[in-house]
């Protein structure tokens, strides 16, 4: 097998017909693309079988076996993006953290990391310690076509921070808004540590050739708006910044659960494209998000007068706090929001609802709202969804 290493800097692929990338640059995709969180794994007896044997976290770190589950949904549903089978928590893992996934529950730490002593403790994780990352990225490639597009993410400094303070999973977040609000210097101190992690994670990436990435801040939902801005913002700021510094042009995604108080300010901090759980309908996604992008959305439809009330929200101030994202009201990208309990009540319900999704999101297009769409779930695929529901409902999107 050839030797790479996490340095060997592989160029980007060119993919003119990808109908992810070419949604992304704005231009009518070749056919309507999608792709769905949570699509390796869980859902596909193909991958509980290769799994079988081997721990979630280990599974991370084989190169061919990562590769493969990334591989398997993109053959049997025909989805126009892989993503890349990894987790969250796998740059904490390389640094030499204890912890573990426990299946059916999650990310699990036997000694939380709540204090400045364990703070102060925590290692630092150098490239090389993600070799396998970068291999198991590298033997992907080799699987996709050039319409396929391979998604790199990590998690956002925020939802790996309630893993490492709380131990576990959790349904409050109640040791982390202690920290955070208690003891700010520690948190500051955790996050900056954690964005280290993540932007090494993602270069690895990268360099070796992912043609996206995502940075999934999941939890992020349970902070109001105001605790995001201060304690979480600035940090996935200088991650969407330090991709755009390394890779000038790979788009950005930025996704989170129950952020619909939250898209404004997730934008601000500068991803080129938005993820939409289903709880918010994607024209109120839109006009939340150009608000805080500056100005109010421009649509012939809405209201005749009154196009020059700039600022009455508070959206001027908005990006006065956060610094400048990189796009102007109408440029984003929407990706979304399907509801995943819906995949499997059957077709005529998820065909209502797919129909539903692009009808708006065409008229958002064509009315300069967004700059385009991404068909996707809005959270991740449910572990008992079944695998022809998935592979019918993507024939459908390809076909409406
Ligand atoms: O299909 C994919 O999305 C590809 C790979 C992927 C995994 N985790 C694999 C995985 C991705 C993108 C993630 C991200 C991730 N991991 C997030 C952010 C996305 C989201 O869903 O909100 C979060 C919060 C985690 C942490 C984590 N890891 C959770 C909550 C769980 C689920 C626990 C369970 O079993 O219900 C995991 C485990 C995990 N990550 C599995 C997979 C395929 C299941 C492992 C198994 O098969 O036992």
């Amino acid at each position: 097998m050839t030797v790479t290493t996490p340095h060997s800097g592989a160029s980007r692929r060119n993919l003119p017909h990808a109908p992810f990338l070419q949604a992304i640059r704005g231009e009518q995709p070749s056919r309507r693309p999608v792709w769905f969180m949570r699509q390796a794994g869980r859902s596909l007896p193909e991958y509980r079988a290769l799994r079988a044997n081997v721990a979630m976290l280990d599974s991370c770190f084989q190169p061919e076996l990562a590769a493969e589950i990334t591989l398997q949904p993109v053959r049997r549903h025909d989805v126009d993006a892989a993503i890349f089978f990894s987790d969250i928590v796998v740059p904490l893992k390389a640094a030499g953290i204890p912890i573990d996934i426990v299946p059916g529950r999650g990310p699990v730490v036997d000694m939380p990391v709540a204090d400045r002593a364990a703070i102060d403790a925590l290692p630092s994780l150098a490239p090389e310690q993600l070799a396998p990352i970068h291999e198991a990225v590298r033997l992907t490639l080799d699987g996709l076509t050039d319409t396929q597009v391979l998604i790199g993410f990590a998690g956002a400094p925020f939802t790996v921070a309630s893993y490492l303070i709380e131990g576990g999973p959790t349904k409050t977040h109640q040791r982390t808004k202690a920290l955070m609000h208690g003891d700010p210097e520690s948190w500051h101190s955790l996050m900056r540590t954690l964005t280290d992690y993540i932007i090494t994670f993602l270069k690895v990436q990268i360099n070796a050739g992912v043609d996206a990435i995502q940075l999934f801040d999941s939890w992020a939902g349970f902070l109001p708006d105001r605790d995001y801005r201060t304690f979480v913002a600035p940090y996935s700021q200088e991650i969407f910044a330090a991709v755009a510094a390394a890779a000038p042009g790979l788009p950005r995604i930025h996704f989170g659960v129950t952020t619909g108080e939250l898209l404004g300010s997730m934008a601000l901090t500068g991803p080129d494209v938005m993820g939409v759980d289903w709880r918010v309908d994607m024209a109120a996604a839109a006009q939340r998000i150009n608000a805080a992008l500056g100005e109010e959305v421009h649509s012939s439809l809405r209201q005749a007068a009154g196009t020059d009330s700039v600022g009455a929200d508070g959206s001027a101030s908005d990006a006065a706090l956060l610094g400048s994202s990189a796009h102007q009201p109408g440029d984003i990208v929407l990706q979304g929001n399907l509801d995943p309990a819906l995949l499997a009540a059957g077709p005529t319900i998820i065909d209502r609802e797919i129909n539903h999704l692009v009808r708006t999101t065409d008229e958002l297009i064509a009315t300069g709202q967004i700059r385009g769409h991404i068909v996707n779930l809005g959270h991740g695929v449910l572990p008992d969804t079944r695998a022809e529901d998935i592979t019918r409902a993507v024939a459908t999107i390809h076909s409406v």
